[in-house]
């Protein structure tokens, strides 16, 4: 078995904290003994590009219950966990090629050693082996029966291809289930983004202005999360409707270069571009927190920090230290990449438990409905996306009512009025 990881001595520590996780995904628990007696998988090669954490590999071990052939590498250079990386190499024998803080050419040459095992599935949180497969002019597309999407920034990359017509093969949008994004990006970014701010920087959240640009999923998550802390929260949007949602919240809203004058801390989860930038530095308090929790490392404009700058020091682990002419200090978090990832360890296992039950069912369906599906992206079966909902409430020894028959009767009709 082939693999490219930092350290195979790290595997004992990363098998404890796989076990951690797992105690809190009860849902993939249970698919994952289903599976184990069913191997519904057999046979089938899956290629995986996602954030290599303890969840993760909860995931990875699921599928190869099921009798898949996997191989995982990083869906992000800085979000790599290397004890997980070793322990899912040494204890669950899968083929893992990720590094922490790899460079971006290592980056790819991962993404192309996943792709070379001829995977049937593809999964990924950003779109990255799609995107490869499309690139490559070798026919690299031809096998593939389909491909499931993890996050936001992925199925908008994917809506892209199909809208160009340049997608070859069907893709299931997993970020769409309500039992995703309403509770990973809202609830599991909401707490993990707020994390990895605090593990990077020790800051006191009560009493700090915290600026939340994008009032999405993750931005209201995290505006939420830093308000019950005890933060002057202000919100930045482009979309009308999502700002008036943010007032109606009791958020003060407005545009980002009046927020820059305000702002302590700012937390861009927007999934744009060049969301902060010179003129907003220009205008930020001396000392003001930068970070990013969207999904790829645009949304600074860190390249207009450096020129900016006359000094630059690592202050503390994760946090860089920009001095601008005139002495004004900014701090950029986890290098701009996702700072739940970069500086702390991602969702908690109980929001991944969801989200990784709709990717290891996602992997089944398409497994079944193989050369039924047609070009396109598609959401999960509301069908499934309700069972994850019901085996989690199950897990959470929460009982909810069902409609009685004339309920049902009376919400399927349209001719009873007042
Ligand atoms: N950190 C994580 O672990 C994590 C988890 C899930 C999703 N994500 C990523 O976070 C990003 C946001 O995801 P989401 O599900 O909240 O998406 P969303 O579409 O629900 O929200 C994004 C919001 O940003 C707003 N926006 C776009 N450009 C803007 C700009 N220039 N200024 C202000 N607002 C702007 C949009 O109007 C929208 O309301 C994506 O990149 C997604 O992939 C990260």
């Amino acid at each position: 078995m082939k693999y490219d990881i930092k350290d195979i001595k790290l595997a004992d520590k990363g098998r404890l904290r796989i076990e951690w996780a797992e105690q809190n995904m009860p849902v993939l628990r249970l698919i994952r003994e289903r599976f184990r007696k069913q191997k519904p998988l057999k046979g089938l090669r899956v290629a995986c590009c996602l954030h290599v954490t303890t969840e993760t590999a909860n995931l990875m071990e699921t599928l190869k219950a099921g009798g898949a052939e996997v191989r995982l590498c990083a869906s992000n250079p800085l979000s790599t966990q290397d004890d997980v990386a070793a322990s899912l190499v040494k204890h669950t024998k899968i083929g893992v090629y990720a590094v922490r803080a790899e460079n971006n050419k290592t980056y790819y040459k991962h993404i192309n050693a996943v792709l070379e095992n001829k995977p049937q599935i593809t999964i990924d949180d950003g779109a990255d082996l799609v995107s490869a497969l499309h690139k490559s002019k070798t026919g690299a597309t031809d096998g593939i029966w389909a491909g499931l999407e993890e996050t936001t920034t992925g199925v908008i990359r994917l809506r892209a291809m199909a809208k160009e017509g340049v997608l070859k093969f069907p893709m299931i949008a997993i970020n769409d289930s309500e039992t995703k994004h309403f509770f990973d990006n809202r609830y599991g970014t909401g707490q993990s983004t707020i994390d990895g701010i605090l593990r990077a920087t020790n800051h006191l959240i009560a009493g700090s202005r915290v600026v939340i640009c994008g009032y999405g999923w993750c931005g209201r998550g995290v505006a939420t999360r830093a308000r019950g802390m005890g933060a002057d929260v202000i919100v930045c949007e482009v979309e009308p409707v999502k700002a008036l949602e943010a007032v109606m919240d009791g958020f003060r809203v407005m545009p980002l270069m009046q927020a820059a004058k305000l702002g302590d801390v700012f937390i861009t989860l927007t999934g744009d571009i060049h969301v902060l930038r010179k003129e907003h530095f220009l205008k930020m308090k001396d000392g003001a927190l930068v970070a990013n929790s969207g999904h790829f490392n645009v949304e600074i404009d860190i390249e207009a920090l450096e020129k900016m700058s006359t000094k630059k020091r690592a202050m503390r682990h994760e946090v860089e230290e920009y001095t601008l002419k005139g002495g004004k200090r900014i701090h950029l978090l986890g290098q701009g990449r996702l700072i739940n990832l970069a500086a702390a360890e991602g969702h908690p296992a109980m929001v991944m438990d969801m989200s990784f039950a709709n990717q290891a069912l996602g992997v089944e369906y398409v497994m079944k409905n193989r050369g039924k599906l047609g070009l396109g992206v598609y959401p999960m079966p509301e069908k499934i996306d309700k069972e994850i909902a019901r085996l989690k409430l199950k897990s959470l020894g929460v009982k909810i009512d069902t409609l009685t028959p004339e309920q049902k009767e009376y919400l399927a009709a349209w001719q009873m009025g007042t």
